[in-house]
């Protein structure tokens, strides 16, 4: 079997990182949450006062310190997901609260942080044999990657599983309000002028609304399978 890139986009919460996180245990690839980039730059200009009330970014500024911004995912125990670290700290569980969901999408609209970001997720697949996942993986970072997915489930139903990922953190959290995050960040998601989530011409598209995890991880599985092994999905 040949290593490929893999590249699984979607909506918020359409369950993407939980798939790619087990299809990349099960292949030995690494996994790289690129959402998890854009968290922590929003992260970064929260506490720099980046950001006006009305949820307005101050580009100029951000865009001048982006070079100071460094992002690592360090692995604290063997077999552990890796942790988001900003300039050295680890902010993985501050980076998943509403308040940086709710930054989160106009800090990754400024096409100064895409360029940023962008080159750093390139820089991860090298050598291949790597799973990342975002909103413009299979159109932007990687377009020749040899395996696209399209992830899809309705606003409601992605609500209702980060309502119940974030309870179980024991994090409080209005099902409403989650809603509304969903929704919005789908809406900047969608129409920001520079890579917009879309599905790329040659994504295969599931829309896991009434599919189980398991099922979610074998239709996964099965697809790798067969782009691991076919030769004509060697492009390079
Ligand atoms: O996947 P997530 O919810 O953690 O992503 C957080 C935000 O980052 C999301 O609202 C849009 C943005 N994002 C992006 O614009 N491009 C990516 N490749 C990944 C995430």
């Amino acid at each position: 079997m040949k290593q490929i890139i893999v590249a699984i986009d979607g909506y918020s919460s359409s369950g993407k990182s939980t798939m790619a996180k087990h299809l990349a245990r099960a292949a030995g690839y690494a996994y790289v949450d690129s959402g998890a980039m854009y968290r922590a730059v929003t992260l970064y200009a929260m506490r720099h006062g980046m950001i006006a009330d009305d949820g307005t970014p101050d580009s100029n500024t951000l865009a001048q310190a982006l070079p100071e911004i460094e992002i690592t995912f360090q692995v604290r125990q063997a077999g552990e997901a890796s942790r988001t670290c900003l300039n050295g700290e680890d902010v993985e569980d501050e980076i998943r609260s509403l308040a940086v969901s709710n930054h989160v999408s106009p800090i990754a609209a400024l096409p100064e942080v895409r360029h940023r970001i962008t080159a750093l997720l390139r820089g991860f697949g090298h050598n291949k044999g790597i799973v990342m996942d975002g909103r413009d993986i299979g159109t932007t970072v990687f377009p020749d990657a040899e395996m696209k997915v399209f992830v899809d489930a309705s606003p409601e139903i992605r609500a209702r599983r980060r309502h119940e990922e974030l309870t179980a953190k024991g994090k409080q959290a209005d099902y409403g309000d989650v809603l509304k995050n969903i929704l919005e960040r789908d809406n900047i998601d969608k129409n920001r002028k520079d890579s917009p989530l879309q599905q790329a011409a040659d994504a295969v598209v599931l829309c896991n609304d009434d599919m189980s995890i398991e099922e979610q991880h074998k239709w996964l599985m099965n697809l790798f399978k067969l782009r691991s092994t076919d030769d004509s999905a060697h492009r390079d």
